[in-house]
């Protein structure tokens, strides 16, 4: 048959386009009844043998059957090398696999006896290639180039070459860091349509995936955790199929980083601020407290924010927990504020409205366990300034009289004097009494307005915390 491609070669130099060879060849096959060529080599070593597949090499344009309407098979297989990462930006992932392809070209076999080897290498660009490719690719390969490949004495390619896949990839990051990610390769020639180029898988997704967990070197964050595939036949038109298989990457990044990083610095600041509340709100020292906490956090975030996935789609629930313990911080510093402002102030308020009284006193005071006081209580718990100043002032007042009368006995006249003043200041004395004990109503009444608020949003801290924890144990647990 070698001497039918003597004949060819003579007829059609290579200027010629492929499918006039193809046209030629076929015309030549219909009237030559002839399986297979069959290389004859002069000597058993190699440079005989690439000598006898010299005119074979100069078929490489054309898919290598003897008969147009048989399929060339395409086994493909790959081993999965490295998980290089995943830009949720770009919503790419990038991985570096090993891709094998195995297809039979039919215008070689040889003897191996006749020319002393079974395989020799050649380099790819001798050999007619399958264009395949992988559909979510996105850049450049720049992976080692590898320029040859194995052809066997029955006439099967062997070809396999690393590439660096940086493939398009939907990503959900909403469960971030506790994020699974499916991604798919999708091999299928570009072109060939399914009648002329049918592909397959080498061996079984088990064997690749076990493969690749026993070569794979770097994970980075990721963990390989399955491998499947489907076959996808699609109408491509005109009659016609597109065959495509296609590969799904599942991989679960591993989130001990941001635990240990991110959500447990932020339990604790939260945990500490939680604890703040057990300081007593009627000093300063509460609300500076709170700010230095807030101050703290803002910077931790801002330190930490290169941690954070970004991207538009969603928002994941990690900036939410964040956000939510920001805001929890802000409404308890605002809280204290509040209560300070009560606790200072509320002498001069006017009563407390009915509304907020029925809400707050009654409602709210019942489910955190401070139910209101009776009304005609004397004795206020908290001190009110209010009340301090005009005790100081009532002392200052009793004592200023003493001296007076023990110094000066017989002066009727500023005795006299004195004991008026003294009956004026009893009667102001008795009328900022009534006052008072009127302002100290409504001011004991805000008072507890503010203690119940003050309680309600420590049992909600507590509330968060105790179910954010609880929630991120169990995922991280079961991740
Ligand atoms: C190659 O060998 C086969 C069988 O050994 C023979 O039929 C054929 O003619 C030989 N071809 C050439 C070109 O010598
Ligand atoms: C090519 O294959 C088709 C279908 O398999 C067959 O009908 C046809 O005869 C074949 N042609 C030759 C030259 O063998
Ligand atoms: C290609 O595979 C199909 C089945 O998938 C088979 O029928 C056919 O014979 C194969 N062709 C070759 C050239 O091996
Ligand atoms: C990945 O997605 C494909 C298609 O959406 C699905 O068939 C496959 O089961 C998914 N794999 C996993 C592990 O969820």
């Amino acid at each position: 048959m070698a001497h039918m491609l003597k004949v060819l070669d003579e007829r059609c130099p290579l200027k010629v386009k492929p499918s006039k060879v193809l046209f030629i060849f076929i015309s030549v096959l219909m009237h030559a009844p002839c399986s297979s060529i069959m290389q004859n080599c002069s000597r058993p070593d190699t440079p005989s043998l690439l000598e006898a597949l010299q005119p074979v090499f100069k078929l490489n344009e054309i898919r290598p059957t003897m008969n147009i309407s048989t399929p060339t098979n395409v086994s493909i297989g790959f081993v999965l090398f490295g998980i290089l990462g995943l830009d949720e930006k770009a919503q790419v992932l990038k991985t570096y696999i090993w891709q094998d392809m195995r297809w039979r070209n039919e215008f070689v076999e040889w003897d191996p006896e006749q020319c002393g080897s079974s395989a020799i290498t050649i380099p790819r660009k001798l050999l007619w290639v399958p264009d395949v490719v992988i559909n979510e690719f996105m850049e450049k390969n720049s992976a080692p180039f590898v320029p040859y490949s194995y052809l066997y004495s029955n006439g099967f390619v062997l070809d396999s070459h690393p590439i660096r896949v940086i493939s398009s990839c939907r990503l959900d990051i909403y469960t971030f860091p506790f994020d699974v990610q499916n991604c798919s390769l999708s091999f299928n020639s570009y072109l060939h349509r399914k009648a002329v180029l049918q592909m397959d898988i080498f061996t079984s997704v088990e064997d690749i995936l076990n493969q690749s967990k026993k070569v794979m070197t770097t994970m980075g964050e990721w963990e390989l955790i399955g491998l499947t595939v489907q076959t996808i036949t699609q109408p491509a038109g005109d009659d016609e199929l597109y065959q495509e298989i296609r590969f799904f990457v599942t991989v679960r990044r591993r989130a001990t980083l941001y635990v240990v990083n991110l959500l447990i610095p932020s339990c604790f600041l939260i945990t500490v601020d939680l604890f703040s509340f057990l300081l007593p709100p009627q000093t300063v020292d509460r609300s500076m407290f709170k700010m230095t906490l807030i101050l703290g956090y803002t910077v931790f975030l801002l330190i930490m924010n290169d941690l954070l996935p970004t991207t538009g789609n969603t928002i994941p629930l990690i900036n939410v927990f964040l956000g939510l313990c920001l805001a929890l911080m802000m409404s308890s510093l605002m809280e204290t504020i509040i209560i300070t402002n009560l606790l200072c102030g509320s002498a001069h308020y006017s009563p407390v409205p009915r509304w907020l009284r029925v809400l707050v006193l009654q409602i709210l005071g019942r489910l955190v366990r401070l139910p209101p006081k009776p009304r005609d209580l004397e004795d206020t718990v908290i001190q009110n300034p209010a009340t301090q100043e005009m005790k100081v002032f009532s002392v200052v007042a009793a004592d200023s009289e003493a001296p007076k009368q023990k110094g000066q006995l017989n002066n009727d006249k500023a005795l006299q004097e004195l004991r008026s003043l003294g009956k004026d200041l009893q009667a102001i004395r008795l009328q900022v009494q009534q006052q008072q004990q009127e302002g100290s109503q409504t001011s004991q009444e805000w008072i507890q307005v503010g203690f119940i608020i003050d309680r309600l949003l420590f049992g909600l801290y507590i509330l968060f915390i105790s179910v954010s924890f609880v929630t991120m144990i169990i995922i991280w647990v079961k991740s």
